[in-house]
Parts: structure tokens; C-alpha cells; sequence
């Protein structure tokens, strides 16, 4: 194991889709800044995000989002030891910013720089929140976001198995598409967890997809059962008791999958990442299970589990302290997986 001096500063940049973010990390720990310029309420109006649209409004907030955030961290660009960037998976032109932008400061401040996969730094947000994980390999993560939905074990810096993944819809894409059929306007996720709070969780029946012991996903049967009960009820139904029951349904198989994948496999440790780990009711139900059952469950906060630059700062630092930079040329990819 090689190791880095202290303090290591790490600039880490992300815009792999409508956020762009500027983190910087000392000894893959400390967040000294993670600012996140969204689009999200310039998207909004399309019902989703416009590749073309995210990459200029990257381009344009790029330098900004840099400039505050070395204020934030009131430091100069002489004081960051290395930068990482995200350089997969995601929209191919928004990525290209950041990517760019990492490789220039990289090549001016001739230090080292390392292109990082976006799942990866969501699932490095869980060492910013519990630095002492490192300790506790193997480690269990699930990762829920807009383009993903994995359980991975996580057997060691950068050692990953993915146990479980869906196969149709990710989680996030679920509870979005949901969003758009209960008439919910975008980011759907947030808008159906906020109403499923005053809802009743029961009052629908939607199904649950257990994929027999599998320990894949798929929740397009859900979207389909959601799809044929809003244009039966015909108004009828709360809404909110429709988002809470829909909302159910994608948690309850989330919570069960991990705890199956926790017996199976013996690991006692069990994460969370991606934005759907902001979900409250995913969090309150992934804690419960863990007490029932004496797991460790770490859940990062909401700032972090959403897109932002500092998890991949983080992910950088343990990609550098373990491995070796990468050379100015490396490349950018609109699909990868992690493993
Ligand atoms: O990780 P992320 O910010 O971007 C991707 O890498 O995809 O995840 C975005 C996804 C979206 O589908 C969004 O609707 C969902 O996370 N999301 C939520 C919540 N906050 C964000 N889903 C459910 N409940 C939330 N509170
Ligand atoms: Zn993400």
C-alpha cells in the first residue's frame, strides 16, 4: 500500500449530467468545498435533461463553479496536490467539459490527475460520512441512482463484485417515471417522496418484483401496474396515497435485496449511494432493517448522495493512494461499467 503526504488536497470535478461540481477533499476525508451548480430547474421545463443543453451550461459554469469553490476552501490553486475527474459513464458532451477543464489544470499545475467512474465516487460519498469503512472490507453497497441500480460487494479499494443489478428500469428511473405518470413535474424522485410523507403506504397494492432468490431488479412491471391504476381510478385515489404506495414498493424490494445479499454472502457492513439514497423513507426502513438484524448501515448525507464533486475527490484520493495517476491522455466514455 503506498501512502500520500498529509495534507493531500484533491480537486475533484463532476458533470457527468445536469450538475456541475467542484469538491475539494484533504486526505480522502475532509471536505473543504463541494459546490454544485445544478440545472435541474432549466431541464425542468423538457421534462428531463437535454444532453446539448447540460453540456453549455457546463461550459459556461465551469470556471465559476471552480473559482468558489477555492474560495470556499480558502485556498489557491497552488495548494491542490492532485485533480480527479469523472470520465465515466454519463452524457458524452458533459463529461468532455469537466474532463477537459481537469486535464488542463492538471497539465498547468503539472500534478497528478485521475479519471474516476461516476458509481464509484457515489459509493466513496460513504467514506466521506465513515472514514473508519476501510476497516470493514468486505462492505455491501447499494447504489440507487437516475442511471443505476446495483448491490456490489466491495471487497477493497477499487475490488468490486456486482452481486445484483436491474434489468429493465433503474431505481431512480422508476420512482421519475412514476413521477411523470402521477402528473408530478421533474426530478420526479423528489417530488414523489415528498408527497408519499402525508401518504398511506398500503392504501395501493402495487406488486413487488422478487425476481425469485435472484439478486437482480426490475421495476417495469411496476411502472406498467402504475401506468393501468392511475387510468382506471381516474382520480379518485389520493394522490399521495399513490406515491407512498409506489414509493413502497420500490423500497420494500431495495431494504429486502440487501438484506438477503447480507446473509448470503456473511458481510455485516451495508451502504448506501446515489440519489435515491436521499430518500427518507429508503433511509428510515434500510436503518430498521440493520437494528432487526445487527448490520452497520451507513447512509450518506443528502448533499452527498446526490451528484457533487467532493465523492469524487474522495474516490481520487484512494484511487491514488492504492494506484498510480493516470497520463494526460486517458479517455472518456459515455458507458462503462464498474467492476
Ligand atoms: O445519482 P443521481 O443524482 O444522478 C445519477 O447519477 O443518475 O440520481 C438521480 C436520481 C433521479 O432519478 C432522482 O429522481 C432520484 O435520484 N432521487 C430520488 C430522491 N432524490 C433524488 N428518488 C427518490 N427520492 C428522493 N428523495
Ligand atoms: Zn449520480
Amino acid at each position: 500500500m503506498s501512502s500520500l503526504p498529509s495534507p493531500y488536497n484533491v480537486l475533484g470535478i463532476e458533470t457527468s449530467c445536469d450538475e456541475t461540481s467542484v469538491g475539494i477533499v484533504t486526505d480522502g476525508v475532509r471536505i473543504g468545498a463541494n459546490v454544485i451548480a445544478s440545472q435541474a430547474d432549466l431541464h425542468a421545463r423538457y421534462g428531463g435533461v437535454v444532453p446539448e443543453v447540460a453540456s453549455r451550461k457546463h461550459v459556461e459554469r465551469m470556471l465559476p463553479t471552480l473559482h468558489t469553490a477555492l474560495e470556499e476552501a480558502k485556498i489557491g490553486l497552488s495548494d491542490i496536490h492532485a485533480i480527479a475527474t469523472t470520465n465515466r459513464p454519463g452524457l458524452l458532451g458533459a463529461l468532455l467539459v469537466g474532463v477537459s477543464c481537469a486535464k488542463a489544470l492538471a497539465y498547468a499545475l503539472d500534478i497528478p490527475i485521475v479519471g474516476i467512474h461516476h458509481l464509484e465516487g457515489h459509493l466513496y460519498s460513504n467514506f466521506l460520512v465513515a472514514p473508519d469503512l476501510e476497516a470493514e472490507f468486505p462492505l455491501l453497497i447499494l447504489i440507487v441512482s437516475g442511471g443505476h441500480t446495483q448491490i456490489m460487494l466491495m471487497e477493497g479499494h477499487g475490488r468490486y463484485q456486482i452481486l445484483g443489478q436491474t434489468r429493465d428500469d433503474a431505481a431512480g428511473e422508476a420512482f421519475d417515471k412514476g413521477a411523470r405518470l402521477m402528473g408530478l413535474p421533474y426530478p420526479g424522485g423528489p417530488n414523489v417522496s415528498r408527497l408519499a410523507e402525508t401518504g398511506d403506504p398500503k392504501r395501493v397494492p402495487f406488486p413487488r418484483s422478487w425476481m425469485g432468490d435472484s439478486l437482480d431488479f426490475s421495476f417495469s412491471g411496476l411502472k406498467t401496474a402504475i401506468r393501468t391504476f392511475v387510468e382506471r381510478d381516474n382520480g379518485q385515489t389520493l394522490l399521495a396515497d399513490i406515491a407512498a404506495s409506489y414509493e413502497a414498493a420500490i423500497v420494500d424490494v431495495l431494504v429486502e435485496k440487501m438484506r438477503r445479499a447480507s446473509v448470503q454472502y456473511g458481510v455485516k457492513t451495508l451502504c448506501v449511494a446515489g440519489g435515491v439514497a436521499a430518500n427518507r423513507s429508503l433511509q428510515t426502513k434500510m436503518r430498521q432493517m440493520g437494528e432487526r438484524e445487527g448490520l452497520r448501515v451507513v447512509i450518506p448525507d443528502p448533499v452527498l448522495c446526490t451528484d457533487n464533486a467532493a465523492m469524487i475527490a474522495a474516490a481520487g484520493y484512494y484511487r491514488l493512494k492504492h494506484g498510480t495517476p493516470h497520463s494526460l491522455d486517458f479517455d472518456t466514455y459515455a458507458t462503462e461499467r464498474l467492476s
